[in-house]
């Protein structure tokens, strides 16, 4: 595991750039996973910067997003889809045919979650997959009580996180409670995960997820356990860690 740790959102959403920039130079038809929500926006900004500046190609990678409301159509200003093209997509020089976003309005959503894991194996897997990770340790919507060996699915979301989402909503409209959401096995087998965690409200779940036990009542304590996660932490998401990890050896804190 590598842990960065930096000064702010900012100078996160830099290194973030430049991890998928020099992924994407490297291998023009890479596969990235992609997430929503306001951890990533600043990342998404700077490859938009780097496509409309530097000139950096999308046309050959493919995506797949972590995940999507059910019961929300591709066009509703929460849906993820919306999201996506509104803050990436719309932006560079993406293939369409190339992208898969989970489809919130499936009327069989099992066979759809299959189709999708298939999409993945078929593309030949994710090599680099971005995260974000809730206050209450989830990844993607696999909320606290997710089995760590799940694979795309739908879910039921706590009574907190639709708490949470609601100020999304107007008012009157109904807070989706499911989501369709790729599994914890599907994020494992990414090639890379690249997760982001900003601000103090994330401290004790970065705590918990990076020097926790490695359990399904915090889904993220799963990074523990693959292959190269690299992790890119401000200095308040940082601030409960016990141990400062570098290049994958931890070290005591002075
Ligand atoms: C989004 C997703 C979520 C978010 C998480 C953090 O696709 O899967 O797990 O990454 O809720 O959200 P923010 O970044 O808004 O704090």
């Amino acid at each position: 595991m590598l842990v960065e740790v930096f000064a702010d959102h900012e100078s996160i959403s830099d290194r973030a750039a430049e991890v998928v920039t020099e992924q994407l130079r490297r291998k023009p038809d890479s596969v990235l996973g992609f997430a929503t929500g306001s951890t990533p926006l600043g990342l998404y900004k700077r490859l938009i910067r780097n496509h409309e500046e530097r000139g950096l190609d999308f046309s050959k990678m493919t995506t797949f997003n972590l995940d999507e409301y059910v019961g929300l159509p591709p066009t509703h200003p929460q849906s993820y889809h919306h999201f996506m093209w509104e803050n990436l997509f719309n932006h560079i020089n993406v293939n369409e045919s190339r992208v898969y976003i989970p489809h919130g309005m499936s009327d069989d959503v099992d066979s759809f979650c299959a189709w999708y894991e298939k999409q993945i194996e078929d593309a030949g897997g994710i090599d680099l997959q971005i995260l974000g990770i809730g206050a209450n340790g989830h990844l993607a919507f696999n909320e606290p009580g997710s089995s760590l060996g799940s694979r795309t699915r739908i879910k039921t979301l706590t009574e907190k996180t639709v708490r949470d989402n609601a100020r999304f909503f107007e008012e009157g409209e109904a807070v989706p409670h499911q989501a369709i959401t790729m599994g914890v096995g599907t994020i494992m087998d990414a090639e890379t995960v690249l997760l982001l965690a900003s601000g103090e409200r994330k401290a004790q779940a970065i705590r918990d997820a990076l020097e926790g036990p490695v359990t399904g009542m915090c889904p993220a304590t799963v990074v523990q356990m693959h292959r190269f996660a690299h992790i890119l932490l401000d200095g308040e998401a940082a601030s409960k860690l016990e141990y400062r990890h570098h290049g994958g050896i931890a070290e005591p804190k002075p």
